[in-house]
């Protein structure tokens, strides 16, 4: 029997789940553990990076938790824990910081993206973010990384160190790639020039948005952006994307047609658009709701699943970290 490729990826918990992360990752989290050996995290250690409050911060990570259940992960196909629970990520990450050079660090945009914006709190854990991305990919030995198009970069730095590890200590990392059919970058509801991010209220539909909410949100969403002459503008583009991905494959309408006709046409409404884009959402995330609504009630369920999910990665985890240990030189205890 050939051996399965391993899938690893991660969210962080830092806000609510919305449906840029549901397409550049979740999404395909759901698809790929009926194919793969998947490992799927909470990344609470990189959301630390970024300022926080602890009480929310323990909430966030079981909502998180409940996200993964509820978009479809299942505990019995994929491999599902908490990134914190399993010490040998940050062990990893230490030996890793021994090979990394720091100017590739400082050129990392979301470094410089995420020190402009907390300009008070620059820690040297967003700067060594990608050190112990590369430790959660590489400690499973995983083949294929499902993310979006911003994590590239990351990946990128993931291969540098696995290829630094192995030339000092001989070949042992193989290569990883991102799992992407697309790039899918969805884009700001409020500024359509920036990704859509957990950190910009309003720039986002969360999964669990309630209806009005849903609606409320598109009906702000920004269409009048400059654009040169023939091009979509990018917000309008957004609406599209999202439109594709919502109306019509789950609904098996021809939305999607409806409006790219009358965009070409110049008939187009925008609030037409908007508001048959708030009920495909509506629609598509409905068992969502349900679901999440379940899972809330039970936490004896959400605590057996990340103590399980954490023994097994655990064990996994530690074979790869006791090789390491040998290699680089340390005596194991
Ligand atoms: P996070 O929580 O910021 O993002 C989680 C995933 O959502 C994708 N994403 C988007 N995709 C499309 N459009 C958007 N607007 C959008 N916003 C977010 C991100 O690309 C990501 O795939 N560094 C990771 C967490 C992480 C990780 C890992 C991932 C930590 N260790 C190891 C893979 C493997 C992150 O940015 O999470």
């Amino acid at each position: 029997m050939s051996k399965k490729e391993v899938i690893v990826s991660g969210i962080q918990p830092s806000g609510e789940m919305h449906i840029g992360n549901y397409l550049g990752a979740l999404k395909d989290f759901v698809k790929l553990q009926e194919e793969f050996e998947c490992y799927f995290f909470i990344a609470d250690l990189h959301s630390l990076t970024e300022d926080y409050s602890p009480e929310e911060k323990r909430q966030q990570i079981t909502d998180t938790l409940i996200a993964f259940l509820a978009a479809g992960l299942d505990p019995q196909k994929s491999t599902i824990f908490v990134q914190s629970h399993v010490p040998a990520h940050v062990e990893l990450a230490w030996i890793f910081n021994t090979l990394t050079p720091i100017n590739e660090l400082e050129r990392m945009t979301q470094y410089k993206d995420k020190s402009a914006k907390q300009k008070k709190n620059i820690n040297v854990g967003l700067l060594t973010y990608p050190v112990l991305q590369a430790a959660d990919i590489l400690l499973y030995h995983a083949d294929q990384v499902p993310v979006g198009h911003d994590q590239i970069q990351h990946l990128e730095m993931t291969n540098i160190i696995a290829k630094k590890f192995n030339n000092k200590y001989g070949e042992y990392f193989h290569e990883v790639k991102a799992h992407m059919k697309d790039p899918v970058r969805i884009m700001s509801l409020t500024d359509p020039e920036k990704k859509m991010s957990k950190s910009e209220p309003g720039s986002y539909v969360g999964i669990f948005d309630e209806p009005e909410i849903i609606r409320k949100k598109l009906a702000k969403a920004v269409t009048a952006t400059d654009a040169p002459t023939g091009e979509m503008p990018k917000g309008v583009k957004n609406l599209f994307d999202l439109l594709k991905e919502f109306a019509d494959p789950p609904a098996g309408g021809n939305t999607f047609d409806k409006f790219d006709k009358q965009y070409k046409d110049g008939s187009i409404k925008y609030s037409e658009l908007k508001s048959d884009l708030a009920e495909s959402l509506i629609t598509y995330f409905a068992p969502f709701r349900a679901r999440r609504a379940e899972l809330t009630k039970d936490t004896e369920a959400l605590t057996k699943i990340m103590k399980e999910g954490a023994e097994k990665a655990h064990t996994v985890a530690l074979k790869t970290y006791k090789e390491v240990y040998e290699k680089v030189g340390l005596v194991w205890s």
